[in-house]
């Protein structure tokens, strides 16, 4: 027999079709629950989408360690070459709305669930191995000038160079977004980054600086702003699409996981600071070392359950992993939980995707909105009832502090400044490369209403390199004087 269909509360619908009406002619009737029902339910459908990254593909797989690195951290999940582990991945674009397009030029979300046997370990990165700013009090306004304009409703060139112009800091970040990478041909295709800093300890208490890369085994492959317009037109959805669709194929996208490691005592004097998010360590101070791999090979079934209401916080950390006093990252710790109580609610931690899968989570936490509970458990801790209790065993290493407190801006290591890595990463890339990073780097800030605006911002290129510098300048001045003409 075929499936009845029913009402919220399981009571047969006679009728799907049609609504009750009072006579053939009449109008519609109150007691008609089926209606009712039906309406308000796809009144409620939508929930605030996320404020950054709210377009997004999700997929489950795994994670495999390939490398010993339990000398490194007590991570249960990475202490075997073999052990695997069940993971929840979400990619994303970062300014754009739930319904923007995916193929733009935008940093991409790669935010990871590890569902490991002592917790959720998240790691909520990015495909860029460095960001904007470095303190998290700018980022409400970073993002502002990002997005739509108040009044006029549009992203305005105005704001989005006026916010860098007084960020130094960004021009690392900007000479990434704007060069060959900045618009990947899908999220198969890149790489993904901690970013931040971060801390292993291991079981003997030996605590390292930890940096993590996921290198991509598909191969980068990027568009250019030609391409990138030719897509985006033709396909709103294309980063989804072609996610779902590799892994409904069979072709599982898999990604190589490498960790940079600084022992802790060598921060304190490395020629700049090590948990400056606006720099990467060059691999030849801390090479890469071989971790694991990363493979997806499951599509959620219902993209709203589990990729929408999927929740990543960067403090969920699991024991022999931790925070490092990277500010950025600290801002972070507090952000992410507290804009998902609000998105979801404050037990969004027990809907499946985001639940720990190999172990329990247990505690006295309860109630709050649509709380699923837990039984006749008691509700305080201590108790002399079994109920569960702390290990008195430190998750992470302890950072040693020293000096005031107040607002500062981070001290400046012997080899530091705002540029210099920017200029690095100009004189890495090839004469094609830098010709595509002028042009659209100037096509961009060639908008720019304000001659001030334009000129500090030149300033931070021209401090990166000269060549740089003076090669933007005179391709944004081509661009303004064709303007006026
Ligand atoms: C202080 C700086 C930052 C703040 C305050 C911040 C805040 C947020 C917030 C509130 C969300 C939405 C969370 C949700 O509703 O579930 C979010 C999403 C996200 N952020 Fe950040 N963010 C910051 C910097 C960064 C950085 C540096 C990275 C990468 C290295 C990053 C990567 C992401 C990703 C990947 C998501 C989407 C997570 C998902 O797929 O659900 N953010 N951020």
């Amino acid at each position: 027999m075929s499936k009845i269909l029913t009402t919220e509360s399981g009571a047969p619908i006679a009728d799907n079709q049609n609504s009750a009406s009072a006579g053939e002619y009449g109008p519609l009737l109150i007691q008609d629950q089926q209606l009712i029902e039906k309406l308000a339910r796809f009144n409620r459908e939508r929930i605030p989408e996320r404020v950054v990254h709210a377009r997004g593909s999700g997929a489950y797989g795994y994670f495999e360690v390939t490398d010993e690195v339990s000398q490194y951290t007590k991570a249960d999940f990475l202490s075997a070459v073999g052990k695997r582990t069940d993971v929840f991945l979400r990619f994303s674009t970062v300014a754009g709305a739930l319904g923007s397009s995916d193929a733009v030029r935008d940093p991409r979300g790669f935010a990871l669930k590890f569902y490991t046997a002592e917790g959720n370990y998240d790691l909520v990165g990015n495909n860029t191995p460095v960001f904007f700013i470095k303190d998290p009090i700018k980022f409400p306004d970073f993002i502002h000038s990002q997005k739509r304009d108040p009044y006029t409703g549009i992203q305005e060139a105005d704001n989005v160079w006026d916010f860098w112009a007084h960020s130094p800091a960004s021009t690392h970040q900007i000479t990434w977004l704007f060069g060959d990478r900045g618009i990947p041909a899908s999220y198969r295709h890149m790489n993904g980054y901690g970013s931040h800093t971060y801390q292993w300890v291991s079981e003997t208490g030996e605590a390292f600086w930890v940096k993590y890369h996921f290198k991509t085994n598909q191969g980068v492959r990027s568009l250019d702003g030609n391409q990138s317009a030719e897509v985006l037109g033709a396909d709103a959805d294309s980063h989804q699409r072609d996610l779902h669709q590799a892994i409904e194929r069979g072709v599982f996208p898999s990604w190589t996981l490498y960790v940079q490691l600084m022992p802790v005592a060598e921060a304190a004097n490395y020629r700049f600071n090590p948990f400056d998010l606006t720099k990467v360590w060059p691999h030849a101070d801390y090479p890469l070392v071989k971790v694991g791999r990363l493979v997806l090979n499951q599509n959620p079934d219902n993209v709203f359950a589990e990729v929408e209401q999927s929740a990543f916080s960067p403090n969920n950390f699991v024991p022999g992993i931790g925070a490092s006093p990277d500010k950025m990252l600290q801002g972070r710790l507090f952000a992410y939980a507290d804009a998902q109580r609000y998105r979801l609610g404050v037990n969004h931690t027990q809907l499946a995707v985001n639940a720990p899968r190999a172990t329990k989570a247990e505690n006295y936490g309860q109630d709050g909105l649509s709380a699923v509970g837990r039984g006749r458990a008691k509700n305080y801790e201590p108790n002399s009832y079994d109920g569960p209790a702390q290990t008195d065993s430190a998750l992470a290493a302890p950072v040693r502090l020293d000096g005031y407190t107040g607002t500062y801006t981070t001290p400046a290591h012997t080899k530091d400044d705002d540029f210099f890595q920017a200029g690095e990463l100009y004189r890495l890339m090839s004469a094609g490369e830098q010709e595509r990073l002028i042009n659209n780097i100037a096509g961009f800030l060639a908008q720019v209403s304000r001659d001030d605006v334009v000129e500090k911002n030149l300033a931070h290129f021209h401090a990166a390199d000269e060549t740089y510098g003076a090669r933007l300048e005179a391709a944004v001045a081509k661009l303004r004087a064709g303007d006026e003409g």
